[in-house]
């Protein structure tokens, strides 16, 4: 094996490098610190001496020795676990000396890299936004609810937040501001139910701040969906003790989540105090620029405690959503049923239980917490359904379910990566926050879908937004009752829809593009301008484009599942309505003889209006155009799928008549596309006579350009008058289809485009945008690949994949992950370097696998069969519980049920 050793010293580190593990170093660096930077900082000098070598793993030989890793050192009265940030830089197992010793290089590599592959870990204390960030990335659910990764003895501050959040519940304020009453909705933070803390000879009880933990590491196992924080901890008073937690949502009884609380005293005996908390008293305080606005959602309306259990009850303030929450404390080590209730507070109920202690020996608590809300179907939440549900409770019961469920969720949903740590693990990150936002929905118990940022934060105050069509796919895939549930959340708002539509003054449905409870618009109208105070009129929510995006993901379900009665119940209904919709929208335009849709936004959110323009929106903006195109000849073609009964009842429930659908026919080919004669797709009519921006000299001039909107806004200009976009948009149609789809539909609507134009266009919109969103980069990833520019897509693919857990945007992941990029990541790794395209009636696999994997494998369930796809650089094996055909590499192929079929390939 090539690999490197390491000893990090106090004055320098010290790397040999071995090409063969038990022949001599070939190379021997001793590196200086730097000491202007930190620790982190001088191990990248590591990265630049060892440059153009090649090795797969590192030994370090001077770890400390933990429990929780074997890869901290200490440096000049710092630790770093090196391990972990040396995978980071190098994407290798480090594995300690120890273990080498007691197992051999081999197995103690393979241990290291099959841990790395099932673990997201943090070591140390962060502070502010940094800690934030992996409070989100380390939350735990099941889809009912999100629990971020806070520290359990932590309550809201500068540098922690503990946010409950439940699926579907939200609650509405307005708040005067400025004689303006702003009304905002937001999914709401529930009471904290995770709190727990200890205190030593009833002093003080013990609370998180940014230097009283001596060392804190957090491990959240993908595999168990268990989340352990071990910290230990030196008092004021000089007592220190171990403090480990494990902390798990149960993904069967979904009201549930538990604790376990382990407290070992290490130098001392005498008493622990133990204390448990239900707060009632929280805000939403997640996102601190909403904080100007009422974020009081909550009223406490009872609260109760006996024995060693409790219960506190409310309800949202304006929603009048009822919940319940329950907690006990049992311990194998004290009789807590004598616990002491406390009522300091009037929102919170608290208990106290205490116990003598003895040095080194670990005491255990478990806390058990349930939920229950009356937004879940049939259910009532009071203290006497929470406390039946309690009663069922165990940790271990938790435990068990937690590890059956995600047993068969990696089973059906896992890809798996050879080749590339750090792919496999966030990809794996990227799929068990996919199952946390959502799992519980499938049950049909709960009106809700996927908000862009999760059951993890506040941001976007836990909307639903075109988001769904970056997610639903994945879940399509792997679990197609759940992306079902996801659709009925659009379906069961068709009758808010038609209402947006009709007081807009249109016909048929035109969902918000910012969608809670109601299915109403909740984007904002207004904004307060901070540097003018004056009201600036907000359009987001001209991104009419949402409806097609919903329109997309009904299609891609039927299409992936023939769900027929789901298409003749539900999808044909919505398809027909939001097509009612597009054809009052769009204008006939006798002068070029082709229809216009005017007034809209496309994706890229830099552009509202055109300059100059008093009225708000576009014209004909490319995506939204072929969209509509795409949509009215799909409902032509899905009008076969269900029988005539059935078709006469959904155009009757979405009033659609014969007349509307003639006309759907004629614009469905003569809506109108701006191409210049490089075959460039404006973005919208009149982008080309736009002035184009000087990237360079901004970037000189402020680094990071991602929002140009903001700089140019600050600078007293404004990116509507610009070339610049925030993120993907004239060629979005191109993530969503393939290729000759698109340009099919560019030539049904009477268009040429000269070739290569792919490349040109993709060239020409990459210079021009800035990735302000996270959900640009993938697109952008998708395009390339499409494109055989593999580097380019591997980058951007590579960027979009660290995002949250870089945090790229400065603090954004502080207030929820971004579940969009994170579920297309996952759908690009098997649609676009997988190769297996589910577009049309039978797979075609066509393999692109990057340099840096070397095996890809993973499952796809398309229309009732189970594929299990393995793929490498030179062939494909494909096995289905059915008999069925596809193409591999452009040829055809006729796969039996359960025979593996591999096939060599080239690209
Ligand atoms: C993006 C939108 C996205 C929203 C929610 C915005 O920054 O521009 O495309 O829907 O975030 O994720």
């Amino acid at each position: 094996m090539q690999l490197i050793r390491l000893r990090i010293e106090n004055d320098a580190m010290e790397v040999a490098y071995y090409p063969v593990d038990d022949q001599a170093a070939t190379a021997h660096f001793l590196i200086a610190y730097n000491p202007k930077q930190g620790i982190g900082e001088n191990l990248e000098n590591i990265k630049v001496r060892l440059a153009g070598l090649k090795f797969e793993a590192a030994i370090l030989e001077n770890g400390l020795d933990y429990s929780f890793s074997d890869t901290i050192v200490g440096v000049n009265y710092d630790r770093i676990d090196v391990g972990l940030a040396l995978t980071n830089m190098l994407n290798i197992p480090v594995v300690s000396q120890t273990a080498v010793d007691r197992d051999g290089l081999i197995k103690a590599v393979k241990t290291k890299t099959a841990y790395l592959k099932w673990h997201l870990d943090y070591y140390g204390q962060y502070q502010g936004v940094r800690n934030n960030g992996q409070e989100a990335m380390l939350t735990v659910g099941n889809g009912y609810f999100g629990l971020r990764g806070a520290y359990l003895e932590s309550h809201a501050d500068d540098n922690n937040y503990p946010g409950t959040y439940v699926a579907g519940i939200f609650d509405q304020e307005t708040t005067k501001i400025k004689d303006h009453d702003v009304v905002n909705e937001d999914l709401v933070n529930l009471p904290n139910g995770q709190f727990m803390t200890f205190g030593v000879d009833h002093q003080k009880p013990f609370t998180i701040t940014p230097h009283n933990v001596q060392d804190v590491y957090r491990s959240l196992d993908l595999k168990t969906g268990i989340l352990t924080v071990t910290m230990l901890i030196q008092l004021a008073s000089g007592h220190i003790l171990q403090v480990k937690s494990q902390k798990l949502a149960n993904m069967h009884d979904w009201h549930r989540y538990a604790i376990r609380y382990q407290i070992t005293p290490l130098n001392f005996s005498g008493t622990v105090q133990v204390y448990s908390e239900l707060d009632g008293s929280v805000v939403n305080g997640n996102v601190s620029r909403y904080n100007v606005f009422d974020q009081q959602h909550l009223q406490t309306l009872g609260l109760e405690s006996q024995t060693n259990e409790m219960y506190l009850s409310g309800q949202t303030k304006t929603s009048h959503i009822d919940y319940t929450f329950g907690a006990n404390l049992t311990s194998p080590d004290v009789d807590t049923t004598k616990a002491v209730k406390l009522t300091t507070e009037p929102q919170k109920t608290k208990q106290v239980v205490s116990l003598p202690v003895q040095a080194n020996q670990t005491y255990t608590f478990d806390k058990n917490v349930v939920i229950t809300t009356s937004n879940v179907k049939g259910a009532k939440a009071t203290p006497v359904t929470a406390s039946a549900e309690l009663k069922q409770a165990s940790f271990d019961d938790t435990v068990k379910s937690s590890l059956t469920y995600w047993h068969q969720c990696w089973h059906d949903a896992d890809i798996k990566v050879k080749g590339d740590i750090t792919s496999q693990r966030l990809l794996r990150v990227n799929v068990f926050q996919s199952f946390v936002s959502a799992a519980a929905i499938e049950s049909g118990q709960l009106d809700a879908s996927v908000g862009a940022r999760g059951l993890h934060g506040e941001a976007y105050r836990g909307h639903v937004f075109w988001d769904e069509m970056f997610i639903l796919p994945f879940y399509t895939l792997h679990r197609p009752a759940l992306a079902k549930q996801l659709l009925l959340y659009r379906y069961r708002r068709l009758p808010a829809a038609r209402q947006n539509a009709k007081e807009a003054g249109y016909a048929g449905a035109m969902y918000p593009w910012q969608s809670a409870q109601t299915g109403d618009e909740q984007a904002q109208f207004v904004h307060l301008n901070p540097i003018t105070d004056t009201w600036d009129p907000d359009n987001s929510r001209l991104q009419r484009h949402v409806s097609l995006d919903i329109a997309y993901n009904v299609w891609a379900y039927y299409h992936a599942t023939h769900d027929t009665d789901f298409l003749a119940q539900y999808g044909m209904e919505l398809l027909l309505s939001i097509a009612a919709f597009w054809i009052s929208k769009a204008e006939y335009n006798p002068d070029t003889d082709r229809y216009d849709i005017s007034g809209v936004m496309g994706p890229d959110e830099f552009h509202e209006n055109y300059p100059n323009s008093k009225k708000p929106g576009l014209k004909n903006n490319a995506y939204t155009n072929l969209m509509v195109a795409w949509l009215f000849n799909t409902i032509a073609h899905l009008r076969s799928k269900i029988s005539n009964a059935d078709y006469q009842k959904a155009a009757s429930a979405a009033e659609f008549n014969s007349d509307l659908t003639n006309q759907m026919n004629t614009i469905s080919h003569k809506l109108t596309l701006e191409i210049n004669r490089s075959g460039i797709i404006a973005q919208f009519e009149g982008y080309f006579d736009l002035p184009t921006l000087d990237f360079r000299a901004y970037r000189q001039k402020y680094g990071d350009i991602a929002r140009m909107d903001r700089i140019l806004k600050a600078e007293g200009k404004t990116p509507d008058a610009y070339q610049v976009a925030k993120q993907a948009d004239a060629l979005m149609a191109f993530y969503n289809f393939d290729v000759p789809t698109v340009q099919k539909l560019i030539e049904k609507l009477g268009y040429q485009l000269p070739k290569e134009y792919l490349t040109h266009n993709i060239q020409y919109y990459l210079e021009r945008t800035t990735h302000g969103s996270t959900l640009s980069r993938i697109v952008y990833a998708v395009l390339n690949q499409l494109d055989d520019n593999y580097d380019q897509a591997w980058t951007l693919f590579s960027e979009a994949l660290f995002s949250d857990y870089y945090d790229i945007q400065g603090g954004t992941t502080a207030e929820g992950i971004h579940l969009g990029v994170m579920c297309a990541t996952l759908l690009l790794a098997t649609r676009n370097f997988g190769g297996v395209s589910v577009l049309g009636d039978h797979l075609q696999i066509a393999p692109k696998l990057p340099d840096q994997w070397t095996m890809i494998k993973f499952k796809h369930t398309f229309r009732q069969t189970h594929y299990t796809f393995v793929i490498d650089h030179t062939k494909v094996t494909v096995t289905a519980d059915k008999a069925q055909p596809l193409s591999i590499a452009g040829k055809d192929y006729q796969l039996k049920a359960d025979k593996p079929l591999t096939v060599v390939y080239h690209h």
